[in-house]
């Protein structure tokens, strides 16, 4: 694996290419995101993974300064791997050398729902450094995790709307044995937390349970899986019944659903989905 920092680097070695799969990342790295390279592997080669914690996704109150940087372990992780033929590990300066005045704003809706309310500017952020990510980095398919549901259709709207080149394939959530998505984020939960973490999926499946038997009051499935968590000590910011196709609330007809939910436990935010 070659671990490049510069785009005109970049650019050197894919020259040719093109069938390049791209998984980006924020590093980090868990079995979730070895799950990613796998599946981009299955569709094309060469394997282009990056590394790159995006200042212009994270708000001014947000963990950006705490986010877990981990390179030489994650760097070790993809060599034993061996999934990964270039990782893409650009600095802040690199990727943004001049104040970054241009940038994707999602359309409403989609972008300022759920994640996008309660984190203002978090998927112009996302869009911008995917877009820019994808100019660099040329790829034919880029591989994104349903964990984040909203951000790969934001993503993959994007790619549609500008007509960039580019397929994006999503891949399942990769779960600890106790049903905790992975997430870099799990790393902040002291031992407490830990273990009581695998609740927002309970929660989330429940639901999904409920539906399947005929339940169709989504306002109160809602609010009985947010009054679960905060009896449980949770904070919840959402917990939402919508539509799969563009997260849009449903009627009673509509199918197939997604349950989405984003709660705090102690200092750490976590999300989750399940498709319904
Ligand atoms: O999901 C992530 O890790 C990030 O939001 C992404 C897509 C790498 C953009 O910074």
């Amino acid at each position: 694996m070659n671990v490049i920092q510069g785009v005109a680097e970049l650019r050197d070695a894919l020259r040719g290419q093109d069938r390049i799969a791209f998984v980006p990342t924020m590093g980090s790295l868990h079995a979730g995101h070895l799950a990613l390279m796998h599946k981009a592997r299955a569709h094309g080669a060469p394997v282009v993974a990056s590394i790159f914690v995006n200042p212009l996704q994270f708000g001014a109150n947000e963990d950006f300064d705490r986010y877990p940087r981990t390179l030489q372990d994650d760097i070790a992780a993809l060599r034993a791997q061996n999934v990964v033929d270039i990782l893409f590990a650009p600095t802040v300066p690199e990727m943004y050398p001049e104040p970054q005045g241009f940038r994707v704003q999602p359309p409403d809706g989609l972008g300022n729902i759920l994640e996008g309310e309660v984190r203002p500017g978090f998927f112009g952020g996302v869009a911008t450094v995917v877009l820019k990510l994808l100019s660099c980095v040329q790829p034919r398919v880029a591989v994104f995790g349903k964990k984040d549901y909203q951000q790969w259709l934001v993503v993959r709207a994007m790619c549609r709307q500008f007509a960039l080149p580019t397929e994006i394939v999503a891949c399942e959530t990769t779960r600890e044995p106790d049903g905790l998505a992975m997430s870099s984020r799990n790393r902040y939960l002291d031992a407490g937390e830990r273990a009581e973490a695998p609740r927002l999926y309970r929660e989330l499946a429940a639901l999904r349970e409920r539906i399947h038997a005929g339940a169709r009051d989504f306002p109160s499935l809602e609010a009985q899986a947010a009054n679960a968590l905060a009896a449980a000590g949770w904070q919840p910011e959402y917990v939402a019944i919508r539509r799969q196709a563009d997260l849009a609330r449903p009627g009673d007809e509509d199918a197939p659903l997604v349950a989405l939910a984003a709660a705090r436990l102690g200092t750490t935010r976590l999300i989750d989905n399940v498709e319904i």
